[in-house]
């Protein structure tokens, strides 16, 4: 019997949530959230989506309600406000930072033993205050952002080659930022193929550069932050914890001497299975890639000293 509990039942935590229910990621999904009846229409809402969708896992809704999460696996943690336009992730601190603090120490009182996962902005920042709060070892604790911004990355990709995005290989590491951001190009590639012999140099580079502002293009379109990909991404993780799939997928992690980097979370490749982050691959990265990764853990160093703690 697996179970996953996502805090937060708003935009992200919902299709979080609803995705991990199509694709019966585990058995019981519980969504929990401050607002009123929110976490259980949309739970009921899902449900009535089952018989439709031929889909057997059991989405639940509770306000507040820790005690429903109980014996999670993973638990998903999408809690805070998000961004507006013209707004940086970074600005989100504030709020953020108590609000994810408390759902934290909730969520471990009643899921002692759960791999978390961070959605929560600015996320590599928020996934080094669950290490900070929670204590517990490192691998336990998976910030979602370069799931995510890969995911942007092969869909910019998709569109310059005019290819399908699932024949796509490209990832993103550094901070979940649109400026901390360092989208892979050298490694980026069509079945095989590198995309660095497909494309030219300029039209890589804006593929790079609109999948560093991915979020924040979303965000002025529609006025709030994005989540139907952030949603999947997280789902994406959640798969990969509960089924052990051992699936490489880059996600901020407390680096303690790779990278050259310590003490902050940042975006690297990592193996994924049931204890969460089971490895973080060190990458021979190129005297260009150094710098710019350098560049961004100085960047997210500097947002985590602005933490209240
Ligand atoms: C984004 C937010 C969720 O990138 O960080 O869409």
């Amino acid at each position: 019997m697996s179970k996953v509990t996502v805090v937060g039942a708003g935009n992200v935590g919902a299709t979080a949530a609803n995705v991990m229910a199509i694709r019966e990621v585990a058995d019981e999904v519980v969504m929990i959230d401050i607002k009123e009846g929110v976490s259980e229409g949309k739970a009921m809402d899902m449900m009535q989506t089952a018989n439709l969708l031929d889909m057997n896992t059991r989405v639940k809704g509770v306000t507040n309600d820790y005690e429903a999460t109980k014996d999670s696996d993973v638990v998903v943690i999408t809690s805070g406000i998000p961004r507006k336009p013209g707004m940086t992730r970074e600005e989100l601190i504030g709020v953020n930072a108590g609000i994810v603090k408390q759902v934290t120490d909730s969520v471990l009182k009643y899921s002692p033993n759960a791999v978390i996962v961070c959605v929560s902005n600015p996320m590599d920042t928020m996934t080094y205050l669950i290490h900070k709060v929670s204590g517990l070892p490192k691998n336990r604790i998976i910030g979602m952002g370069g799931a995510l911004d890969s995911s942007r990355f092969k869909y910019y990709l998709s569109k310059a080659l005019n290819a399908n995005p699932n024949e796509i290989e490209g990832f993103v590491i550094g901070g979940h930022g649109d400026t901390t951001m360092i989208p892979m190009k050298r490694f980026a590639a069509y079945r095989g193929v590198p995309a660095t012999s497909l494309l030219d140099k300029e039209t890589l580079d804006k593929v790079a550069a609109d999948t560093m502002v991915g979020g924040a293009t979303l965000t002025k379109l529609l006025g709030t932050s994005a989540w139907y990909a952030p949603g999947a991404a997280a789902s994406e993780i959640v798969e990969a914890v509960i089924h052990d799939q051992k699936t490489l997928i880059p996600c901020s992690a407390l680096l303690e001497g790779e990278y050259g980097e310590k003490d902050l979370c940042i975006g690297v490749p990592c193996i994924i299975g049931k204890n969460g982050i089971e490895k973080i691959v060190e990458l021979d990265l190129n005297e260009e890639e150094k710098a710019l990764f350098k560049k961004s853990a100085e960047a997210v160093h500097k947002t985590n000293s602005a933490l209240p703690c």
